[in-house]
């Protein structure tokens, strides 16, 4: 593709029959900054510049052998003292290179005792920030340069893919957090030849270090799941439960849980749970490994954010997923958000570590960054990333308070939802702006408003004859669409198709939103782009600044603790010998069409499954 034709677009904004040298020289600048060849113009001008290319390729060339070859003369002769932790630049050797763990032998040098807090944001991508960072400036009216915690802790970006697909999912995602290892999309904490790998989690339990999870989604869900259980795909729920409670392979690695999921802890017998079977793990957990446990705001509240926790302690706030963040700050007397479940467990951790000489290890998830992608309701996910930010700085905090050493660092496993920051309206020209007032207004999710007009038509059904189609779309215009979504320009086509088929009302709800904003999606499903590392920072660091894989990340956690994740892999591949008998069955059948796995809202078997599940009360 020639230089001109991918500015394409930019020209659209220029006088077009301006002075055609002067475009020409601006091209030429281009490439030169670019470093590539402008297109040919005339025959004779063409030659000139083919030798001109040639020439440009020769020196380019030889500036790269030149700079290779002063890179190693400079490892080789660079002087032994500390450096500080190095800028970020292409060129940085630290950066963005395999990582290279110490070797076993330096490991039995015990390093001082040590935190460290591990954060995810699901699903957020470089544009989540952006759209959050000018949302938060323009509802809190602050200036230009007014930062979210996280862009001031911005530390280096990740790349993605897993073993079978340049998309990830969540599960080979964290699975690269938890193990430091690649492996196909759906594996939890196992490698491709669906053998199981020790993680940074339950080697640091083996350590003496005190361990928790804290999401605001499923605790069985992926991401939690890669740190605590071994199962060959991220669906085997039921399963994942039992192990993180301790019936696993290697017993109780986790103390403390905090996050929804409720319903696969629960006996198929018991009202609102999704086990197949008949387990109660609830009562496992309490009588077998010696669980508290909690299920509602009240248990939450005498938690005293921590002050009275006496680990292990599960805590599940709701049947499936933490409502959204936008809808659940309306029912704060039901669910607990994610920063205060993160302040709750930074201090019950660091109460039960203090006479210890080991500190702890947490993950903390801002699981449903995710969902307000996988729906494209940027209303839901700009809120969400905003109580992310929260959590983040909560966790900056502890740290510089704490006594002891620690670290945060946190990133996402892959971006969801093609996000950007801007949408062409079809047939319209490009407009440079996007609209965070849209947004501002809104006071509920797509989600929850989907919610609400599936509960009237259910109320409506079994009082009354249904109510006419123009009676429907009246009511979803004023309660849903003006009150709760901020829209008064809703169009006719909008409300008729909203009261005709109200199943895929979550769609449109969200389309409305977006549109009327400028905010563009490019899928329902997660994307291939670089996402951001975020961290606490300092020397410890500095082996992931840059850009490096997410397998680098999962490889500084465990090295940042000095655990051994491979005795752990020596010791699960001993107690699950030949136990993988759906290995097969399982790879057929999902794994293979995993290079497409269909994520979150494609399995529409679980995902009625969990529309059944969320209960507002
Ligand atoms: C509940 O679980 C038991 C086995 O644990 C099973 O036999 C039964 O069919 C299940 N019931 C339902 C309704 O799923
Ligand atoms: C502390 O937790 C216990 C349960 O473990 C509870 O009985 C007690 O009321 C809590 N204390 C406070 C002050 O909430
Ligand atoms: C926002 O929603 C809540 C209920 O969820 C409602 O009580 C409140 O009036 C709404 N506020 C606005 C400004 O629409
Ligand atoms: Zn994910």
């Amino acid at each position: 593709m020639s230089p001109r034709s991918e500015r394409t677009p930019l020209l659209a904004d220029r006088p077009r029959d301006s002075d055609d040298s002067t475009l020409r020289a601006e091209e030429e600048e281009d490439a030169a900054l670019h470093g590539t060849p402008v297109p040919p113009v005339s025959r004779r001008a063409g030659m000139r510049e083919l030798v001109l290319f040639v020439w440009a390729l020769l020196a380019t060339a030889g500036v790269i052998v030149l700079a290779v070859i002063l890179q190693h003369h400079n490892s080789i002769h660079s002087p032994a003292s500390t450096p500080p932790p190095p800028p970020i630049s292409p060129g940085d050797p630290s950066a963005g290179g395999p990582y290279q763990l110490p070797p076993a032998a330096a490991a039995g040098k015990k390093k001082p005792k040590r935190n460290l807090i591990f954060m995810v944001s699901d699903g957020m991508g470089p544009a989540s920030l952006s759209l959050t960072r000018s949302f938060r400036q323009f509802t809190s009216s602050l200036p230009i340069d007014d930062v979210l915690a996280l862009d001031a802790h911005f530390w280096g970006t990740s790349r993605t893919r897993s073993t079978n697909s340049l998309v990830t999912d969540s599960a080979a995602g964290a699975t690269a957090f938890s193990c430091g290892r690649k492996s196909y999309n759906g594996a939890i904490g196992m490698l491709p030849n669906h053998r199981p790998c020790g993680t940074v989690l339950e080697a640091a339990k083996r350590a003496g270090f005190a361990t928790g999870l804290v999401v605001t989604t499923d605790v069985t869900d992926a991401t939690p799941a890669c740190f605590a259980a071994h199962v060959d795909s991220r669906w085997q729920n039921d399963e994942i439960a039992l192990q993180e409670v301790g019936e696993g392979p290697l017993g109780r690695t986790v103390d403390l849980i905090l996050g929804g999921g409720r319903c696969h802890f629960l006996g198929n017998g018991t009202e609102g749970s999704c086990r197949a079977d008949d387990v109660d793990v609830v009562r496992i957990a309490q009588e077998k490994h010696g669980w508290g446990y909690t299920n509602d705001r009240s248990g939450f509240d005498e938690l005293r954010l921590g002050k009275n926790v006496s680990l292990p302690m599960l805590g599940l706030f709701a049947s499936a997923d933490v409502p959204f963040e936008i809808d659940r700050r309306h029912m704060a007397d039901v669910y607990p958000s994610l920063s205060e479940m993160a302040t709750t467990a930074l201090t019950a951790l660091e109460e039960a570590t203090k006479d210890s000489d080991q500190g702890f290890f947490l993950m903390i998830e801002g699981s449903r960054i995710d969902h307000a992608g996988h729906m494209n309701d940027p209303a839901a996910q700009v809120r969400e990333v905003l109580e992310y930010d929260k959590a983040f700085k909560t966790v900056v905090e502890f740290l510089e308070k704490s006594d002891t050493e620690g670290i945060l660092v946190g990133t996402s496993d892959h971006e969801t939802g093609g996000l950007s920051t801007a949408w062409q309206a079809p047939g319209h020209l490009p407009v440079y702006d996007w609209y965070p007032t849209v947004l501002a207004k809104a006071n509920a999710s797509a989600e929850y408003c989907t919610f609400l007009l599936k509960q009237r038509i259910a109320t409506r059904i079994a009082t009354s004859p249904p109510e006419s189609k123009q009676s429907l779309a009246d009511w979803i215009n004023q309660e849903l669409v003006i009150r709760r979504l901020g829209i008064t320009d809703a169009t006719e086509a909008e409300l008729t198709a909203l009261a005709t088929n109200p199943l895929a009302a979550n769609p449109i709800f969200c389309s409305m939103v977006s549109e009327r904003a400028h905010i563009g999606w490019s899928t329902h499903g997660h994307t291939a782009v670089d996402v951001n590392i975020y961290s606490s920072g300092g020397a410890a660091a500095s082996k992931i600044r840059g850009n490096v894989e997410n397998t680098d990340i999962g490889l500084f956690l465990i090295d940042y603790l000095d655990v051994d994740v491979e005795e752990i892999t020596k010791e699960l591949e001993h107690k699950l010998k030949g136990t993988s008998s759906s290995a097969e069955a399982l790879e057929s059948d999902m794994v293979e069409t995993g290079g497409h796995l269909v994520g979150w809202g494609g399995d529409v078997e679980f995902q009625a499954r969990r529309q059944s599940l969320f209960a507002y009360s």
